[in-house]
């Protein structure tokens, strides 16, 4: 378990602000300009170059696509989300994501994490989607959870370590992998890992045999 993670993600796209025309419903893609990244179709309002995005000063609409990688890589200009699909319809982008990490020796030591990166989509047009993300924490034990731009906690749940006839591959309820809904609305997602130390753990419900080498915290579809 000491690879890095990329999860799927749902952006929900195009607050009811940003009304799409009937025109650009139709998936049309401005002459002159791409209509693809790989396999990735761009329909406006999305596009790549000057012109071929709807540019009203909002951050989103414009894409860049990396081509020089072996699979060609599309993201938004200004904050380098990695995009997997782009739905005008649905009005839903698929970002990856790296999901956040934290290995720890038996001391409770951190030996090892990646992908603290907050996620700003505040004033873009991107919202996370209610009803297509849940934040996951994944390992134990791991109170795993993310704060808004104010540092306010937004969701979160705690994975316990216990023993495995809870564990039941694929469902996540609460031993060793927790989930939980987030609110509506949602501009921006700053995650954080909790670790429980041995002294805290004898008290009470969390276990501390069979704990996870490393933890994860990250939003999924
Ligand atoms: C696009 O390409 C990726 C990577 O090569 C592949 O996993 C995916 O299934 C493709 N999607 C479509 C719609 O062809
Ligand atoms: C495109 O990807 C390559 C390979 O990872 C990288 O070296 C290069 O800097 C990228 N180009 C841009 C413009 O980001
Ligand atoms: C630790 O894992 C072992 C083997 O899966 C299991 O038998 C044992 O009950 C677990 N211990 C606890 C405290 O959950």
């Amino acid at each position: 378990m000491a690879t890095t993670l990329v999860m799927q993600l749902m952006l929900l796209l195009l607050l009811p602000v940003t009304r799409v025309s009937a025109q650009e419903q139709q998936q049309v893609v401005r002459p002159g300009c791409r209509d693809k990244c790989g396999n990735i179709t761009i329909p406006y309002p999305f596009g790549i170059g000057d012109g071929c995005f709807r540019n009203d000063g909002r951050g989103g609409f414009e894409l860049e696509c990396n081509d020089s990688r072996s699979t060609p890589r599309l993201t938004v200009a200004g904050n380098g989300i990695r995009i997997t699909s782009l739905s005008i319809i649905a009005s839903e982008a698929r970002a990856l994501l790296r999901a956040t990490r934290r290995c720890y020796d038996s001391k409770g030591r951190i030996t090892g994490r990646s992908g603290d990166t907050s996620v700003p989509l505040i004033g873009s047009h991107y919202l996370f989607s209610q009803a297509r993300n849940r934040l996951v924490a994944l390992g134990c034990s791991n109170l795993g959870y993310f704060v808004d731009i104010a540092g306010y906690y937004v969701s979160g749940c705690m994975a316990v370590c216990g023993p495995q006839q809870f564990i039941e591959l694929g469902s996540c309820t609460g031993v060793a992998c927790c989930q939980s809904t987030i609110p509506p609305a949602i501009d921006y997602y700053e995650p954080y890992v909790l670790d429980f130390t041995k002294e805290q753990t004898n008290k009470g419900i969390v276990s501390y045999s069979n704990s996870t080498t490393c933890r994860y915290v990250f939003l999924a579809e």
